[in-house]
């Protein structure tokens, strides 16, 4: 193209002519004798290629197409329709159009009540443009019109032709909704060339791509191309079909199910089960989620299950299930509980009005209190409380959460050996429910509970995995504000309650489990305690409890002291209270007989009562022969004594041993029978005296299995007294380990044992020298009504007890 030639437009070459108004009548009139008849106007457009066959709408916006159309309106000339190369040019110039185009005559123009401007053509032929001319308000080219392809076809392009027709007619069945005639249409035509344009210009192409074809002037290659081009379209037509036909069978599927549903309501409705009879439980249920303040999490399971519930026939076991879990869901507390209000003096007074002495105990609970007070969030230790039967451990917790204001709930974990007891079972099991954690959670009502995890020692373990693992996710306060529950299913934050464990003794705790714990010893209470505790507490517990009043019946000191020391033999005052009830309920009867209106009860009434004494003093009548000795034992309950009997017959040196003795125990005898042989000279004993005889060692309560080292020492001395022939002080109990080289060691629980000798009327009491320090452990009371000899060897043991 020469480039002097270029019409500029938007920019009017004859200024005198002014600017055409679009639409203004005249305007276009007065230039259309200029348009030479080889010329043709032209009307750019954006992204539409007419073939020749065509009928298209043309929307045109430009003032110079407005003009453009008006002239060619007006003066009944076609006009020339080309492409422009990028359809977002505003005001195209000849280099921005393609050098191709379609004659076409404007069968009509239209002007929309909105002002829009649109022509319906028809295309005619191709042409080429020449040149353009300038001097026009549009765009005017000098063109070459451009002839089809007539005349007889070649077998090449007939051949062509007639696979073109029968892929067309393929895509037209292929399509939705078309009619046979455009079939029919289709099939009746003849020449190559028209049928060529009509799928051109039918077909889903690019603009540049149609223009492509409409350039191709050379039939056979534009029929080659077309024949590439519908083949692919044919493919990706079956393709979509199928895709198409797949989805609606499966969107009939659905429907299948959506009426079977449907008709299942109706049959539900007939037989009474449609639901509407727990519409309300369901509305409550939503409105108990709703107000639960559950964590997100929660939330969002619950209205999941209760979904389900909606879509359940309420006679179903299923139903019941998911109703059973549902009301677990809104009945485990989830909302936050109020932070404690911690008034240290006025949980001093709490505890000091339920308990009586413990006071090495109620100082570390008050610490406890204290810096929890001082530190609301902080992962305090768990207090374990350790102690034998009675000593007020539960009692104690549960006077904790009065300090605190807190509720009070108690797991018992004894004989749990299952993991599932703890952590509940999973729902898939029929009559599944939440492990006894919230359990008790549900009962207290609130997590801001004291959670008493009682007698934690009696923890099993079974073939069905670890309770006490689960126990360690429960007590760690890394782990247990996500503390799972089998049975819920959700996380739940036990970081707001506070745990208080129990044992009666440490041992049989895991270790991980003990690690986390911060252990208060609680040992068992004296004499004069428990009398205390009687007086303070038992009695008027008791007296309530029989229904009297506390002027009907006095118990005097003297028969309180007595039913200690006669009647109960314990580290606690479980029993204790139990006889002191005794005595009441006795009462009780007799004043509701009429027979009496008060009654004092002294010692000596007691035998009338509770009948004889149970525990008599048997260490004065036992240890008075020689070979008996007193022993101090330590057992989960509290201390005990315990005697050792030897005795010798003719026989040929064995050593007998009776009263189920553990092998720590059996060899500890062995070593005091040699230790005795090898002391001969100083206890003055005949080396002779010991050959040809048996020596048989008991230790009574023969059904009771005994272990361990610490009646060492007993032994050595009933077995030295049994070959002395000289009997051991009555009054005098010992413990110690020894060995062969006649030291004496030391052994544990020291305050236990003491307690034990100093509640069954000893005296003195024989301890391992490197055991004193523990004696601090033992109120100041008993250690005045004690003599102590602390021992290194067992000479000194002899000595002392050993009567000369
Ligand atoms: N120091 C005390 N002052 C007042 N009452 C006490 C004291 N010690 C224990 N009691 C009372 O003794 C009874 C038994 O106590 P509790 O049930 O707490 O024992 P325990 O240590 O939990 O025993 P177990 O190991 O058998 O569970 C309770 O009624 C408790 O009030
Ligand atoms: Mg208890």
């Amino acid at each position: 193209m020469n480039p002097s030639i270029r019409f500029l437009e938007g920019k009017n070459p004859n200024p005198d002519a002014g600017q055409p108004e679009p639409g203004a009548p005249g305007s276009a009139r007065d230039l259309a004798t200029i348009v030479p008849e080889d010329a043709l106007v032209l009307v750019p457009v954006r992204n539409l290629v007419l073939f020749p066959g065509m009928v298209v709408p043309i929307a045109v916006g430009r003032k110079e197409s407005i003009a453009a159309a008006q002239y060619a309106v007006k003066s009944d000339r076609p006009i020339g329709v080309v492409l422009q190369r990028q359809p977002d040019t505003e005001s195209p110039a000849p280099d921005d159009l393609c050098s191709m185009g379609t004659v076409a005559a404007v069968m009509r123009y239209v002007t929309t009540p909105d002002g829009s401007h649109h022509l319906i053509c028809q295309g005619q032929q191709r042409f080429r443009v020449l040149d353009y001319l300038q001097g026009f308000p549009f765009m005017v080219a000098r063109i070459e019109r451009l002839e089809d392809h007539a005349g007889p076809l070649d077998s090449e392009v007939e051949a062509r032709f007639l696979r073109l027709k029968e892929r067309a007619i393929e895509v037209l069945q292929l399509l939705p909704q078309i009619p046979q005639e455009m079939v029919n249409a289709v099939q009746a035509i003849d020449a190559p060339g028209t049928l060529a344009d009509l799928v051109a210009g039918y077909m889903d192409l690019k603009p540049l791509e149609k223009q492509e074809l409409l350039e191709e002037v050379d039939l056979r290659k534009r029929l080659d191309r077309l024949l590439a081009l519908i083949s692919h379209r044919v493919e990706v037509m079956q393709i979509s079909r199928e895709i198409d036909q797949r989805t609606k069978a499966s969107v009939g599927q659905r429907e299948r199910e959506f009426l079977l549903r449907e008709q299942m309501k109706a049959i539900q409705k007939e037989l009474g089960e449609d639901g509407a009879g727990n519409a309300a439980e369901i509305e409550e249920l939503r409105k108990l989620i709703a107000e639960a303040g559950m964590p997100e999490e929660v939330a969002k399971q619950a209205d999941k299950e209760l979904k389900r519930l909606t879509r359940m026939s309420d006679g179903s076991a299923e139903y019941s299930m998911a109703r059973t879990y549902l009301d677990w869901l809104v009945e485990v507390p989830w909302k936050t509980p109020e932070p404690d209000v911690i008034d240290v003096a006025q949980a001093r007074r709490v505890l000091d009005a339920d308990h009586f002495g413990l006071d090495q105990v109620k100082k570390r609970i008050l610490e406890f209190l204290a810096v929890r007070k001082l530190k609301p969030t902080g992962h305090g230790p768990i207090l374990c409380l350790v102690g034998p039967p009675g000593v007020g451990k539960t009692s104690l917790g549960q006077s904790i959460a009065r300090a605190l204001g807190r509720k009070f709930v108690r797991v018992s974990l004894g004989g749990v050996h299952d993991e599932a007891e703890i952590r509940g079972h999973r729902r898939t099991y029929i009559g599944a429910l939440p492990g006894n954690i919230i359990q008790a959670l549900k009962k207290a009502g609130t997590r801001g509970c004291v959670m008493m995890l009682d007698e934690i020692d009696k923890l099993g373990t079974g073939i069905h995995g670890d309770p006490s693992a689960a126990l360690l996710e429960v007590l760690d306060p890394e782990q247990n504000h996500t503390f799972r529950d089998n049975y819920l299913g959700v996380p739940y934050d036990l970081s707001q309650v506070l745990f208080i464990a129990t044992a009666n003794v440490l041992d049989p705790v895991p270790g991980p489990l003990r690690d986390r714990m911060e252990v208060l010893q609680l040992a068992g209470y004296t004499r004069e305690e428990k009398l205390e505790i009687a007086r303070k507490y038992l009695v008027k517990r008791q007296l309530d409890e029989s229904g009297l009043q506390p002027e009907q019946l006095e118990l005097t000191d003297g028969a309180m002291a007595a039913i200690i020391r006669d009647y109960t033999r314990e580290a606690g005052v479980r029993s204790l209270e139990r006889q002191i009830g005794a005595v009441c309920r006795r009462v009780a009867v007799r004043i509701a007989e009429g027979q009496i209106q008060t009654l004092r009860v002294d010692d000596g009434d007691l035998a009338g009562i509770l009948g004889p004494a149970k525990f008599e003093n048997e260490v004065a009548l036992r240890a008075a022969m020689p070979g008996v000795a007193t022993g101090l034992a330590w057992t989960p309950v509290g201390g005990d004594i315990l005697f050792i009997e030897a005795s010798r017959t003719a026989g040929s040196g064995r050593l007998i041993l009776t009263g189920q003795l553990g092998d720590v125990m059996k060899e500890s005898a062995q070593a005091a029978l040699t230790l005795v042989k090898s002391r001969a000279p100083a206890l003055k004993l005949d080396p002779a005296a010991f050959e040809k005889t048996d020596v048989h060692v008991h230790v009574p309560a023969g059904a009771i299995p005994k272990d361990g080292p610490s009646a060492g020492v007993a032994m050595f001395i009933a077995l030295a007294s049994l070959f002395m022939d000289q009997a051991v002080r009555s009054d005098v109990a010992m413990t110690g380990e020894i060995s062969l080289r006649g030291l004496v060691l030391p052994v544990g629980g020291i305050k236990e044992k003491v307690l034990a000798a100093a509640a069954s009327g000893i005296k003195c009491v024989m301890l391992p020298a490197r055991n004193r320090k523990d004696l601090e452990e033992v109120p100041e009371t008993v250690r005045q009504q004690l003599e102590f000899v602390f021992l290194d060897n067992v000479e000194q043991a002899a000595a002392a007890a050993i009567r000369p």
